[in-house]
Parts: C-alpha cells; structure tokens; sequence
C-alpha cells in the first residue's frame, strides 16, 4: 500500500459544515475510519445522516466546541486519532468586521488549542483550511502560493496568521507534518443533491445567493459592479467543485508526509469565471432567465481571483475534474430538493 492509500483514522472539525461534510463523504468512501466533531453554529445535525446515506457508513461524530480543549483533549484519550483535518470556523468577511474578537478566538484561538492538544498525544499530522482570500488585492492572475499576502479584513488575517503559526511550528519541532490548502471559490453540491451549502441568512458569496433566487426565496442577484477591467467587466473568481475540493483534502492527507514541515497548496482550477457567466450557467441548470440588476462596486472587492494550481497538481496529482456547466447543475439539484436548506425533510 503506497501512503496516499494507507487507511487511517481521521478526525475532521467542522464536520457537518459544507466542505467538511463532502470531505467527510470522500473519506469514508475511500476507507478511512473517520470522527467528525461540530458545534453546528453553521451546520445542521441532518447532515449526519445524509453522510451516512450516501457513503453506506456511518461517521462517528461527538457535538464540541473547538474552543473547549478540555473535551478535545478528553476525545484525544479516548480514541485512536491519525491526523486531523482542521475546517471548523467562522467564515463571513463582513461580520469578520463587525465582531473581530469572535473571529480571533475561532479562528487563531481554537486553532492554538487544537495544536497544543494534538501535540500532547503525539498526532502531529494535520491539514489545515486557508484561502485565497489572504491575498487581498493582486497585481497579477493567476496566483500561485508565493503571491503577495496582503489580508484586508479580520477572517482573511485569521487565515493567515493561522498558517504564520503553523510554519512556525514545523520549524520548531520536524516531527509535525502540515498542509495548508488555500481554497479558492467552493460551490456545488454532491450528485446525490443530499448535501450542498445552505448559509444562515443573507447568502455571503454569490453561488447560493444565485440558487436562492432561482428556487423563488430571492428577487434577483444583485450584481457588485459591471465596470472591472475584465471582459464583461463583473468580478472574475475561480469556483471549485466541493467534491474536487473534497477530494483534494484526501490526497494532502496522504501526501502529508513527503516533505518536511509546513506546505501551502493552492486548491482551484485555473480558470476564471465572471459573475454574468456563472449567471448564464446557472439559468441553464436550471432552465430559466435568472434575473439580476447591476449595483455599484462593492468595497473590498477585486477584479480578479484565479489560482495557479500547478503545485497541486505536481505536489498531490490533483487536478479538477468539475466544469462550471456542473458545479450549477448540482447546486442547483440540492436548492430544487432542498428549499430551505436543511431545514426541509427535502431530500
Ligand atoms: N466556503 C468558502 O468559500 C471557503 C473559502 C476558503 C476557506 N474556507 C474555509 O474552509 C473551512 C470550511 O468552510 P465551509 O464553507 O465548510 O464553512 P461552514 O460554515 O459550512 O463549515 C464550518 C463548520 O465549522 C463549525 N464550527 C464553527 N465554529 C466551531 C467551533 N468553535 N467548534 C466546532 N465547530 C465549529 C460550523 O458549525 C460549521 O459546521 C473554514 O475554515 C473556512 O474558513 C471556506
């Protein structure tokens, strides 16, 4: 059995989250005996058994808070643990502003206690949840890992100061293996349309935003200004299947240990999509004229975001297999037979 193969127990925070939850899925169906911890301050407890209907196994799962070392440390005893897979976290840029000591204290703080946890019953392999979004404004498109960091809000700086810490870590102590993978725009559902992404309130990114005004919760897509220097002059992002990305965390885990220390990986496709295509993509999904208006710029936004995904093609052989015609489509598929997200019977 090559590393990328070997089975392992994996305990993944944020669990029932978005991407936690298809990564849970991916885990499991390749073999890996997998703990899910949640508190679900984002998530819903349904997504426990849609996990387990779709990978044929059910997900040992324990509700804490990442924040409570006591009960993470007390996990730790009870159960054999391999490596982590750290997703659990606040993740909206504007209340990032709004209440920046919660964000620290999610973000860096449970992060700081995690390791502390980790290190003291010797589980020292970890991939770690990062983003794009560090980078703030670019100069240039694509961006590859070596790109400027230049964070502009709270969440961003917690994503950073989060890897700051881990690199640290790797130098101080080799035995620590750790992978940061920067996301670039996760949308999509599984096939399956039991799991997708289901915000609390007013959608923060623009993919569900789209979905809720396709299933009538929505009038229209505001569309954040149409006078960007790029060639239909709305904002440009590389969206990533949730299943590629779910995929991705598999082989960082088992690639964890090919180099030493801390490793940044970019996960997206290379390829840009504007706000007006990923409109007309998503009104073929689903077979209708969406309707949108053109608003002024939104401030903090930029132009364009697409990732060089060189390295994670060298580094893990991955590669997106997941166009933007699809990632709509089973967006869509999960919002048509989930209305309201978790909360209906639905699927
Ligand atoms: N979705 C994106 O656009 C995106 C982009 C880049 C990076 N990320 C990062 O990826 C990770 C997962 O994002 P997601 O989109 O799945 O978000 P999500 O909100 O759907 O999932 C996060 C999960 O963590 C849980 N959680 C939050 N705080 C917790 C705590 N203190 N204890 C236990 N559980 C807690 C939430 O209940 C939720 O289930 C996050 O770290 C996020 O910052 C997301």
């Amino acid at each position: 059995m090559t590393s990328t193969q070997a089975t392992r127990t994996v305990l993944v925070t944020g669990a029932t989250g978005f991407i936690g939850s298809h990564t849970c899925v991916d885990l499991l169906a390749a073999g890996h005996r997998v703990i899910g911890v949640d508190n679900f301050l984002n998530s819903s407890p349904r997504v426990l058994d849609r996990i387990g209907r779709i990978a044929d196994r059910e997900l040992d799962f324990v509700r804490l808070d990442v924040r409570d070392r006591a009960a993470l440390d007390e996990l730790f005893r009870r159960q054999p643990i391999d490596a982590v897979v750290h997703f659990a976290a606040r993740k909206a840029v504007g209340e990032s502003v709004e209440m920046p000591l919660a964000y620290y204290d999610s973000n860096v703080g449970a992060t700081l206690g995690l390791l502390h946890v980790m290190g003291e019953h010797g589980v020292r392999d970890l991939v770690f949840s990062s983003s794009c979004a560090i980078h703030g404004t670019v100069d240039k498109v694509p961006i590859a890992e070596d790109a400027p960091v230049r964070p502009t809000n709270p969440y961003s700086r917690t994503k950073w100061i989060c890897e700051q810490i881990l690199a640290d870590l790797c130098v101080a102590d080799p035995r620590w293996h750790i992978t940061s993978l920067r996301y670039f725009n996760p949308v999509g559902a599984h096939p399956s349309g039991l799991l997708g992404e289901d915000p609390r309130g007013v959608p923060n990114n623009v993919m569900p935003y789209i979905a809720q005004v396709a299933v009538g919760r929505r009038a229209e897509l505001s569309v954040f200004g149409d006078d960007y220097p790029t060639p239909d002059g709305t904002g440009v992002r590389d969206y990533i299947h949730v299943v590629d990305l779910a995929h991705g965390h598999r082989l960082a885990l088992g690639h964890l240990r090919d180099v030493a220390g801390h490793r940044v990986i970019n996960l997206g496709t290379g390829q840009g999509t504007s706000v007006l295509e990923l409109l007309a993509a998503f009104s073929a999904a689903c077979g209708r004229e969406l309707p949108r208006r053109i608003m002024a710029r939104r401030a903090g936004d930029v132009a364009a975001l697409v990732a060089d995904p060189t390295l994670a093609r060298e580094a893990l052989g991955w590669t997106a297999r997941h166009d933007v015609a699809q990632m709509c489509r089973d967006a869509w598929e999960f919002q048509r037979l989930n209305p309201t997200g978790y909360d209906d019977e639905g699927a």
